[in-house]
């Protein structure tokens, strides 16, 4: 998720494209750029680091003209540097472009245009758009941008603009948020109205693959196929905050709200159905060296750790690797036993700055294992210190409480299974039912989400206890360790997380009326154990919420409250199931009055130890 703002008018473009990335740093900020064209010439900058160290830059000057187009970067390809933020150029510098989104096949694309004689700049996938339209410009920005759409695959939301043509700007949006903010004589673009609230309330949604140019008092929208497409101006009454929030009253709902967008792109490009694979470009290096590893160790806190926990179930039952979680914090203080070359060992983390993971890290290596990271952040430390990676590229994390990363996190855990397992005993029938089935998940957190009221509904007749405990087994298990944390973090309950097989053995002891127990009793190879578990809860009176699969009935006699899931595969269950767990948490909450995006005593990313 990055921002994007954009100004043609009569005023001077510098200042507002400053104020409207200001408004946008919520999308990411590890690094920030303009330009701003005027008749004498073109004036760019860049920076890395958030959009207080571009403004520095700038150093109080107005870069000249009222035509520009500005960035702030959450980086997915490349590093956050000066060479790889955003505009990016084409190689006569006469076209600039900022993207938000993913281009796919932009390795094919890049290898093509070499061939052609494009001289390259950066080692993001956005360059390629910027030398793509070069290719088709004869001083038409809107019809080459347009050409070059067509041979592009991925997610975009873009603005250009050319030294060729200085007041216009062509934009376009596929699978990338874009609206026009329509003023007199100006107009903006932008990622979200957060960025134009200030000169305009009046905005035009731009749909899912249109084009539209604007100029200083006109605005021409068309879709992919030339058609003119009119649409009136819409009126924004929101005020700013809830425009950032996307509407939603906190970050960590309108987070959760993102997951079926987060999974796609976590997944975007990275499986191939016919054959029943996975391919993750960062792990291409290693691969073969993958194929020999006889046993992983994960190292990863919380919810990362819990992420970490449903990876071990999935690698041992798919891949037939031996696996282990460690705690980072624990791991670091160990004699970990590395079997030099046999042994890999992968951080989790969605910041890539959790001390305790990268001290694990740097042991792990010292100690002669090959170095894995799950990371969000692209450029962070463990991302650089390890040996190769997935990015997640679930956008910025806002919220204290990790949802979206740890949805991601569990979505690359199953391609990893499935690349493992492929590169072992793994038959392709069953990486074509695995991927088939992940490729559903988008779509079934959608249907999940949709229930967010009786949700609500459940979390208010619940938000008067004091204690809950969280059962799952299995797969699951970890999703009842994850629930429970979500639900202590955020409301400052106190919830315990068990194996639902370890009730009998203690926990049990608590249940009362007064004691309420979440259950996660997926339709799986556990379900009548954990059912039976309902079964001796519900005899000492105690109350049940479960979790179950769509169209399950009997488990409505064993429960107070059911909130059902779709039907997966047992392995992917947790990527549903935790999906209720998060909106009962933050529901239970709210209605707690609790500061749900920033809990008291914690801090996003525990970077001291
Ligand atoms: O950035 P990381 O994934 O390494 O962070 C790990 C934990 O600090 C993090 O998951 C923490 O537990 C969250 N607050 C949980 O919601």
């Amino acid at each position: 998720m990055c921002g994007i703002i954009g100004y043609v008018g009569k005023k001077p473009a510098t200042p507002i494209l400053l104020e409207g990335l200001h408004r946008l740093e919520y999308r990411g900020y590890d690094s920030s750029g303009m330009v701003v064209l005027n008749h004498q010439g073109v004036n760019l900058i860049k920076s890395v680091g958030d959009i207080s160290s571009l403004e520095e830059r700038l150093e109080g000057r107005r870069l000249e003209g009222s035509c520009g187009i500005a960035h702030t970067r959450w980086a997915t390809h490349g590093a956050p540097s000066e060479v790889n933020t955003h505009p990016h150029m084409d190689c006569k510098d006469e076209i600039y472009l900022v993207h938000n989104g993913i281009i796919e096949n932009y390795r094919e694309l890049k290898e093509n245009l070499i061939k052609e004689g494009h001289r390259f700049r950066s080692e993001t996938d956005t360059e390629v758009l910027a030398h793509l339209i070069e290719r088709y410009y004869n001083g038409n920005l809107e019809e080459a941008t347009r050409q070059a759409l067509f041979r592009v695959r991925g997610t975009y939301g873009l603005a250009v603009i050319s030294r060729r043509e200085p007041n216009k700007i062509v934009a376009a949006r596929h699978g990338s948020p874009l609206l026009i903010g329509v003023g007199e004589n100006e107009n903006l673009i932008a990622s979200d109205a957060a960025a134009v609230m200030r000169y305009t309330h009046e905005v035009i949604y731009l749909e899912e693959g249109e084009i539209a140019t604007l100029g200083l008092c006109g605005i021409e929208i068309t879709n992919i196929e030339r058609e003119l497409i009119h649409r009136e101006a819409q009126r924004l009454e929101w005020d700013l905050e809830e425009v950032q929030k996307g509407g939603f009253p906190h970050f960590m709902l309108k987070e959760i709200f993102e997951q079926p967008e987060v999974v796609e792109n976590s997944i975007r490009g990275r499986l191939i159905l016919e054959e029943g694979l996975a391919k993750l470009g960062g792990l291409e290096r290693v691969y073969d060296h993958l194929g020999k590893i006889e046993r992983i160790i994960i190292v990863s806190c919380g919810t990362a750790f819990y992420a970490g926990l449903v990876q071990e179930y999935m690698l041992e039952e798919y891949a037939g690797i031996p696996t282990e979680v460690e705690l980072a914090s624990e791991f670091r203080y160990r004699k970990p036993i590395i079997h030099r070359d046999e042994t890999a060992v992968l951080a989790i983390s969605q910041s890539g700055e959790t001390a305790d993971t990268i001290s694990a890290i740097r042991e792990a290596k010292r100690k002669g294992a090959l170095t894995l990271g799950v990371v969000n952040v692209v450029g962070s430390t463990i991302a650089r210190e390890t040996d190769a990676g997935v990015y997640n590229h679930a956008g910025p994390e806002i919220g204290v409480a990790s949802t979206k990363a740890f949805v991601s996190q569990l979505a690359i855990s199953a391609l990893l299974t499935l690349m493992l397992g492929r590169q072992r005993e793994m038959s392709m029938v069953t990486g074509q039912r695995v991927v088939s089935s992940i490729k559903n998940l988008p779509e079934q957190i959608r249907e999940i989400l949709k229930q967010n009221e009786s949700i609500k509904e459940i979390a208010n007749r619940f938000s008067h206890y004091n204690d809950f405990l969280y059962l799952g087994r299995k797969y699951n298990y970890p999703i009842a360790l994850e629930g429970a944390l979500k639900l202590k973090e955020i409301s400052y309950i106190h919830a315990e997380g068990y194996a639902a097989g370890e009730m009998k053995h203690g926990p049990l002891a608590l249940i009362d009326e007064n004691f309420p127990v979440v259950a996660i009793v997926p339709k799986d190879s556990v379900y009548l154990k954990v059912r039976s578990n309902l079964e001796e809860i519900k005899a000492r009176g105690g109350k049940v919420i479960a979790v179950a699969t769509e169209g399950d009935q009997e488990i409505a006699s064993l429960a107070d409250e059911v909130i059902y899931i779709p039907k997966t595969l047992e392995v992917l269950t947790p990527i549903l199931a935790v999906v209720p767990l998060q909106l009962l948490a933050y529901h239970i909450g709210v209605a707690r009055g609790r500061n749900v995006d920033k809990p008291r005593n914690l801090a996003k990313s525990v970077t001291v130890e």
